[in-house]
């Protein structure tokens, strides 16, 4: 039997070779072939869901702030690609509803959840999922698994990816452990897992979507310990090594 291939998850789009967590990054990815694309959310202080990894805007825009400090008006103003290079000036700090508007509906989107659970991040995360027909076609990943929950509880079936650093003796059970939450998918930090852990993990019925694999080496040592999907910054690499088998 041939093994399945994962699929190319675009970490913050193209993040090794586009500003992250922009459209233009976005754009990128599906250009080199990616089958989903991961990125990071955080609430602005008008409820808007917008896409960012720091919960500060220094480091990736011209700006400086929090985010849940700024409306979606103020924020929309900041560069957020002349930091990465001049050819990106311009890019704005998307809004996640802008996103879905750009993917297409075959590319799954891994939404990752930056911000603490409010009521109000719950309200537009389920309109927008309504409005974009998207339920079944994103995943939304935290590192707080807490907040996870919660969402889940507002929003019924929701994909639900835990996303973790520490070694597990066993990353099913990690996932068993997340009680009450219905698990989708476990990302796992890639060094800690291997071919013994993702085939426990696959077998129960979970996918595995390592981050963020970006080294050759590394990219093919999770793709041959049967890895789901392979979060990297590089997706036109990953996709690159697996058209060559
Ligand atoms: O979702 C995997 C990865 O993105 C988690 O780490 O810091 O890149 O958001 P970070
Ligand atoms: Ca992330």
């Amino acid at each position: 039997m041939t093994k399945q291939q994962p699929i190319v998850i675009g970490h913050r789009g193209a993040a090794g070779e586009a500003p992250e967590n922009t459209l233009a990054s976005f754009e990128l990815a599906l250009r080199q072939g990616a089958d989903a694309i991961e990125l990071d959310v955080h609430l602005s202080a008008d409820g808007e869901v917008i896409v960012c990894h720091d919960h500060t805007v220094g480091r990736t825009t011209d700006g400086a702030g929090a985010i849940a400090e700024m409306t979606a008006a103020e924020l929309k103003r900041l560069d957020a690609g002349r930091w990465f290079d001049e050819r990106f000036a311009g890019e704005r700090l998307p809004l996640l509803e802008e996103v879905f508007q750009l993917v297409p509906l075959e590319i799954m989107i891994n939404v990752e959840v930056k911000c603490p659970y409010t009521p109000r991040l719950a309200e537009r995360l389920a309109e927008l999922l309504a409005q974009y027909n998207r339920l079944d076609t994103v995943v939304v990943s935290s590192f707080n698994h807490k907040v996870l929950k919660q969402l889940q509880e507002a929003i019924p079936n929701l994909r639900a990816g835990l996303l973790y650093v520490a070694n597990f003796v066993s990353h099913r059970q990690m996932a068993a452990a997340a009680e009450g939450l219905d698990v989708y998918s476990i990302h796992p930090q890639h060094h800690t897992i291997d071919a013994g852990d993702m085939a426990e993990a696959t077998g129960y019925g979970l996918r595995v979507y390592p981050w963020t694999v970006n080294d050759p080496q590394d990219l093919r040592r999770v793709i041959d310990a049967g890895a789901s999907g392979i979060i990297t910054d590089f997706p036109g690499r990953l996709r690159s090594l697996l058209n060559e088998g």
